[in-house]
Formats: C-alpha cells, structure tokens, sequence
C-alpha cells in the first residue's frame, strides 16, 4: 500500500521518534503532531526529532489542532496519550479516548482519503490476566487485594484451591480488566477506533505494547517502573531496590522492534481492523533485569527487597506475540541492548535522581506506594 503522507501523533516522544525515524528511512513524508508538553518535554523541540519530517506544535484533544494536522495525510498513527496513574481521572478520557472522537470527526466532516489508523494501546487493557493452576487449569484472577498485599504475601492464588497460580501469556482476544484510569482509557479508545472505523470504512490496527524501553524515554513519567528506578539507583551508588521480592514477571520490549512492527502492520493488509500485541514474547523476572542493570553498570549486584508495592500493579505480565510474528515480524533485541541503550541515555541527565525521588513522594502521597 502507498501512501502519501503519513502523520505521526506523540511523534517527539520515545516510540513516535523511533518511529518517524523508520518511516522517513524507508522513504515515507511524515508529518508530526506533538504539543511537546510535560512530563515528555519542557516546551522545546527535542534535539532527536527527525528533521526530515514536517512538525507541528499541536494537541491531540483540540479539533482545530487535527484539522491542520490531516490536511493532505492518507495514513494516521496515532500515539500521543496521556499516561501514569494521576488523580485527574477525567484527563485520561478526555485526551485518549476524545482524540480518537475528535480525529473521525474531521476525517467525516471533511471526507478526507484516510488509508489507514493505527493506534497506541497497551498491555495494561488486560488488567491482571489469565493464570494457571495445576489442578483447576486456567483461570482469570483480579488484582490482589491490599490485605494480601499488605501480609507480603505476593503471589496470585487459585480461586478454588489457594494453590499458586502461575502466569499465562495474554492473547489478544483474552478476556479484558483494565484496572487504572489509562487503562480503561486505552481500552475505550481501542473499541471507538474499530466501531469508527468499521462505520467509516477506514482500515484500523490497534498496539498494545508491552514495556518499551530504549534510549529517549522520559525519566519524568512516574509508571515507566523497574529500569528506571535501578538505574538510578546504580547511578547514585545506592544499591538496586525493587518492590514485593523481585519475582515479578514482565515482557520488556525494545524500541526498534517496536517501530518496526509499526511498518509491518503499516503496510501489510492482514492487518487492517486487528488488534495486536507487541512485546519480546520473552519472560523477564524483574530481579533478573536488576542483575542486567549492575553487570551493565559495572556495579556488584546489591538488591534491597523493600518490600514495598504498587497498589493494583499486576502480579506478573507475559505476552504473546506470536500474531505479530505471522505477519513477519519479528524481535531482535536483547534485554542486555535495552538496558545498555537505556543506561547510556540516562547517563546525559544530571538531575534524574530529583525526579525520581519526588516521582515515588507523589506516588506515595496518593497512596499508590506502600
Ligand atoms: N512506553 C511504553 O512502555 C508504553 C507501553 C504501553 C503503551 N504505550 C503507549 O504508547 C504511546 C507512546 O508512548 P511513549 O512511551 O512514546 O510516550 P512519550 O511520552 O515518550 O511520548 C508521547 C508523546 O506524545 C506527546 N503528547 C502527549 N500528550 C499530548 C497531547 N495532548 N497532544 C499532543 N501531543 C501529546 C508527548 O509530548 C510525547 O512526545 C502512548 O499512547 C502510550 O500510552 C507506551
Ligand atoms: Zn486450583
């Protein structure tokens, strides 16, 4: 499929300048939306934007914004969103799932010749997810409970026999229980995106990416979890502290896979109006990336179990990708590469550790940390 131009929403941020960088190098025109807003940017343009593709300085939940955007633009990908765990719930509706109203309201309005959307949604839409027991088989479980919590007892139990239950990999047509404000949002804006676009005739894809790590990643966002607070503990000689007892389960992905699979589905049809996962497929406890972390940094490995954790943060989080992988696609990235890239790009920054720090007292204050 050709097209003409394509726009990229939260084209400044990490995944959309990747992105827009993969676009323009296999020979697309982009045009950039972003506001360039905090906590991503302070206001400026960020020294990593492509200066290839055109940019413009707008919001995604102002209509005028979108009007100029989509002047002569046969394909959308659409990123910008607003993430984390903030107690303005009403932002997270009126800016991720209003945009996709907003963008279909000046595509309809105006009849503009749109190939194709594709849009940002996350693993999160899955909420706790689908564990496994030996005696029951699978089953879906929600998050656990602060009492639980708060007795360190962390792992997910059988419903039925208390047994422990362990992680199944999500599918994309799992049963969904998104459980956080961003998430209920991602969800929402998913569902409007195919209603839409099925009425409109518009192919759409819908993302739900795992955790995305590479350089030009905000250290401002308070979720952006594990990597981060390691790495600024190795960075400031303290030793690597990480929450319940390091046993969790998640699916780090890199970047560049990331951008690539925005291509695959770009350009392949068998995509057109489905939703897919994008993670390594890969199984990563998190104290085994804190292990990462020090060998990169050069640092003995000095874990502090807390014993803190994130009220409603998933026990575990495995993905399957292999939907992805049948149109082509295909990881590449090592967790050693992600946590390399990362440190490198950290290391720039002087005032991480402040952000960091006031990130965990608000995070705190609203009673999230425990
Ligand atoms: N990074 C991850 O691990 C991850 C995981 C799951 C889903 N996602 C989703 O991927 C997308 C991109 O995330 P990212 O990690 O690149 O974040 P990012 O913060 O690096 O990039 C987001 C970009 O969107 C811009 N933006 C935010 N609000 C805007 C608005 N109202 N109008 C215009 N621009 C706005 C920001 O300035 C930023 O440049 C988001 O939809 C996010 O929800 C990311
Ligand atoms: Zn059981």
């Amino acid at each position: 499929m050709e097209y003409k131009k394509i726009l990229v929403t939260g084209g400044a941020g990490l995944i959309g300048s990747h992105v827009v960088d993969e676009l323009l190098k296999v020979g697309y025109k982009v045009r950039i939306m972003d506001n360039l807003g905090q906590p991503t940017h302070d206001g400026s343009i960020p020294p990593w934007l492509n200066k290839n593709a055109e940019f413009i300085q707008g919001d995604i939940r102002i209509k005028i914004d979108w009007q100029k955007a989509l002047i002569d633009v046969d394909a959308i990908i659409h990123l910008a969103a607003y993430m984390d765990f903030h107690l303005d719930f009403s932002t997270y509706i009126r800016t991720n799932v209003e945009s996709v109203a907003l963008m279909f309201e000046v595509i309809t309005e105006n009849k503009l010749p749109i190939k194709k959307i594709i849009a940002a949604s996350s693993q999160s839409v899955y909420g706790e997810g689908k564990y496994y027991c030996t005696k029951h088989g699978e089953m879906y479980l929600p998050p656990r409970e602060r009492e639980q919590l708060s007795r360190h007892d962390w792992e997910q139990h059988c419903a039925k026999c208390n047994e422990v239950a362990v992680p199944v990999a999500e599918l994309e047509n799992d049963l969904l229980s998104p459980f956080i404000p961003y998430a209920v949002s991602k969800l929402s804006s998913e569902q409007l995106l195919f209603s839409l676009g099925k009425l409109y005739n518009i192919p759409t894809v819908a993302l739900r990416y795992s955790i995305v790590l590479g350089a030009r990643q905000s250290f401002r966002h308070f979720y952006s979890g594990a990597l981060r607070a390691f790495t600024v503990n190795v960075l400031n000689h303290e030793p690597i502290s990480m929450n319940e007892d390091g046993q969790q389960i998640r699916d780090f992905v890199h970047v560049h896979d990331v951008a690539q699979a925005h291509l695959v589905v770009l350009q392949d049809e068998r995509a057109n109006d489905q939703i897919f996962n994008v993670g390594s497929g890969e199984s990563t406890c998190v104290v085994d990336l804190a292990k990462i972390v020090a060998e990169v940094a050069g640092v003995r490995f000095e874990p502090l179990l807390t014993n803190r954790y994130r009220v409603g943060g998933a026990r575990h989080s495995v993905m399957n990708v292999s939907k992805l992988k049948n149109l082509g696609w295909e990881p590449t990235q090592t967790l050693n590469r992600m946590v390399s890239d990362y440190l490198a790009w950290v290391r720039q920054f002087k005032n991480f550790s402040g952000v960091l720090k006031n990130n965990e007292d608000e995070m705190r204050a609203q009673g999230l940390l425990k």
